[in-house]
């Protein structure tokens, strides 16, 4: 549902913003290490299809709760010619059994989600023992001027950009939801804003 400009202008802004070169950049270290059974979370807009590694990869399922982006992710699933389990849904509430999967992929989703911790305890639930969750988020800056302006736009920041928020901790609510996190990565991404650019990226075993 949501209103006109949720279902036709927040898709078109994640796509303008999601597929900035230092972005994609930061998508082509981090997906490649997918291995096996793969489920991401956020899959619209099909970004980080191009960067699975096809011969480490038994299978691929993601979610997503925008009609729009799910189009665009069905359509780079068929230009890579895959085959892939691509539903509507929620991290919230996955539509998926317990213990399914060996690598869960989440990039810039957990800033959106409704409730953060739920949606970590059900991506822990869907990994297998050991799995892994690679993440790469943008969230909560380090400095505090930084962190000041984050405060100030995130009022209105989040209904422009879908629900999207600047000041969640990222590798901190990771390691909360139980997850012993590898860190990979952490760094203001160039030519973009700072209160929205902070990206922290890695690998969280189950
Ligand atoms: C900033 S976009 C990022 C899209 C994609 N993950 C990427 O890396 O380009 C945020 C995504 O989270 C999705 N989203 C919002 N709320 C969600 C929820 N509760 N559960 C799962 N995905 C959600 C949006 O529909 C959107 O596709």
């Amino acid at each position: 549902m949501g209103t006109f400009w949720d279902r036709h202008m927040v898709p078109r802004i994640i796509r303008a913003c999601c597929g900035a070169p230092g972005i994609m950049d930061l998508r082509a270290q981090l997906v490649p290490r997918a291995r096996g059974d793969v489920f991401e979370i956020g899959c619209g807009g099909g970004f980080n299809q191009q960067f699975y590694d096809g011969t480490a990869i038994t299978s691929f399922a993601g979610i997503d709760p925008s009609v729009k982006l799910l189009e665009f992710a069905r359509d780079e699933a068929e230009r890579k010619g895959w085959k892939a389990d691509i539903r509507a849904g929620v991290g919230e509430d996955i539509p998926f059994a317990s213990a399914s999967f060996d690598t869960v992929v989440c990039t810039y989703t957990l800033c959106s989600v409704k409730d953060q911790q739920q949606v970590l305890g059900e991506l822990k639930r869907i990994l297998r023992p050991g799995g892994t969750l690679l993440f790469l988020e943008h969230g909560r800056a380090p400095d505090a001027p930084v962190q000041r302006w984050q405060d100030r736009i995130e009022p209105l920041w989040k209904p422009i950009a879908g629900g999207c928020h600047l000041t969640r901790p990222i590798t901190a609510s990771v390691r909360a939801a139980g997850f012993d996190v590898q860190p990979l990565g952490q760094a203001y991404m160039p030519k973009s804003p700072r209160w929205a650019g902070w990206m922290e990226w890695g690998a969280a075993t189950r």
